[in-house]
C-alpha cells in the first residue's frame, strides 16, 4: 500500500505522524511545494518509525516518485492568514494549487483514491473530481466527518454516554450551512430529539474550528485523525459508514455538487452513498448547503 500526502504543513504533517504511529502502508511519500520541508518531515518521521516495529518507508519526493500511489491525501493550501477568514475564501487560491498538482498526480497514479482535506473541502473535492477525471467513487473529502466527531464528543459529555454509542450526523457543507440530522440521531439505543441543549452544542460545533484557529492559528489534530478514520476504512476495507464529502447526484433536490452524506468507505473508495430519511427541514438545509457550495464552485471557476 503506497500513500502519498501532498502538503506537509501542519495538517499534512499531523496526518503523516498519525500514519507513522499506525503504519498501514509499506510506503509513505511526502510531497510539498518547498521540498526541504518535506525532506525534514520525512527524516524526522523516519526517526519516529525507528521507535516502532515498522518497516514503512518514509521519504520526500516529487510527482514522479508518487507514481502508483494507492491513496493520495491532499492537504496543500494557502495559509489562512487571518483566523477569522471563512474556509470558502480560500477557494480561488487553493483551486490554483489543485490545477497544478491534481492532473499530474492522477496521470502517474491512475488507480488511486483521492482524499481531499484542503478547504473549502467540498468545493475542492468537486474540483479534484473534475481535474483528475477519476470516477466519483475514488474522490472524496473529509467533509463533515470532523464536525460530526466534534458534535458527538460534546453530546457524549453532556449525556454521559460513550461517544461510540451516539449516532449523530452533521451533514451538508463543511462550513456555515452544515446541519445536524437529528432525525437520524440515536443515543445509547434511544431516539434523540432536538432540544435547547442540542441546539447549543450544534451552534458550538459550527464555530469551534474557527475558535481553535483563533487560539492556535490553525486546526490539525482533529482533522488528522479524522482523515485516518477514512484511510483505515479504505486500507482494511472496513466498510465504515461516515459523513464524507462525495459527489451528490439528484438527491434531495441537489445535483452535481460535493456535500457530506453518510457513505460506506472501503478499499475501492466510496462503495455506496446512503440516502437517509431526512426530514423536510433537513432536506431544505441540505439544499441550502448545495446552493452555498454550488456558488463557491461557480465563483472559483472550477
Ligand atoms: C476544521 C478545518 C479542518 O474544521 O476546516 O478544523
Amino acid at each position: 500500500m503506497k500513500i502519498t500526502i501532498v502538503g506537509t504543513g501542519r495538517v499534512g504533517a499531523a496526518i503523516a505522524f498519525a500514519a507513522t504511529i499506525n503504519p498501514m502502508a509499506s510506503e509513505l511519500l511526502l510531497l510539498n511545494r518547498t521540498r526541504d520541508t518535506a525532506e525534514g518531515e520525512a527524516i524526522d518521521l523516519s526517526h519516529a518509525t525507528a521507535t516502532q516495529n515498522s518497516s514503512m518507508r518514509i521519504r520526500a519526493g516529487d510527482i514522479t516518485d508518487s507514481a502508483g500511489s494507492d491513496v493520495i491525501i491532499f492537504t496543500a493550501s494557502v495559509p489562512y492568514g487571518d483566523p477569522h477568514r471563512k474556509r470558502s475564501e480560500l477557494a480561488g487560491d487553493n483551486l490554483a494549487i489543485l490545477k497544478h498538482w491534481i492532473p499530474l498526480l492522477a496521470e502517474v497514479s491512475p488507480d488511486a483514491i483521492i482524499i481531499m482535506v484542503s478547504n473549502p473541502v467540498d468545493a475542492m473535492t468537486y474540483a479534484a473530481l473534475k481535474l483528475s477525471g477519476f470516477p466519483p467513487h475514488r474522490v472524496l473529502g473529509t467533509g463533515t466527518l470532523l464536525d460530526s466527531v466534534r458534535y458527538r464528543a460534546m453530546l457524549s459529555t453532556e449525556l454521559e454516554i460513550h461517544a461510540d454509542d451516539i449516532r449523530a450526523y452533521i451533514l451538508g457543507e463543511h462550513g456555515d450551512t452544515q446541519f445536524a440530522a437529528h432525525s437520524l440521531s440515536m443515543t445509547g439505543g434511544e431516539r434523540f430529539y432536538p432540544s435547547d441543549m442540542s441546539r447549543r452544542l450544534f451552534e458550538k460545533t459550527v464555530k469551534i474550528g474557527y475558535e481553535v484557529s483563533q487560539l492556535k492559528g490553525h486546526t490539525s489534530y482533529g482533522i488528522a485523525l479524522g482523515t485516518m478514520m477514512i484511510l483505515d476504512s479504505i486500507v482494511y476495507d472496513l466498510r465504515h459508514t461516515m459523513p464524507v464529502s462525495v459527489l451528490i447526484e439528484d438527491t434531495f433536490g441537489v445535483n452535481d455538487v460535493c456535500l457530506s452524506l453518510p457513505a460506506v468507505i472501503g478499499r475501492q473508495g466510496v462503495t455506496r452513498v446512503l440516502r437517509p430519511p431526512l426530514s423536510e427541514d433537513e432536506q431544505a438545509a441540505f439544499q441550502r448547503s448545495g446552493e452555498a457550495v454550488g456558488n463557491c464552485i461557480r465563483g472559483m471557476g472550477a
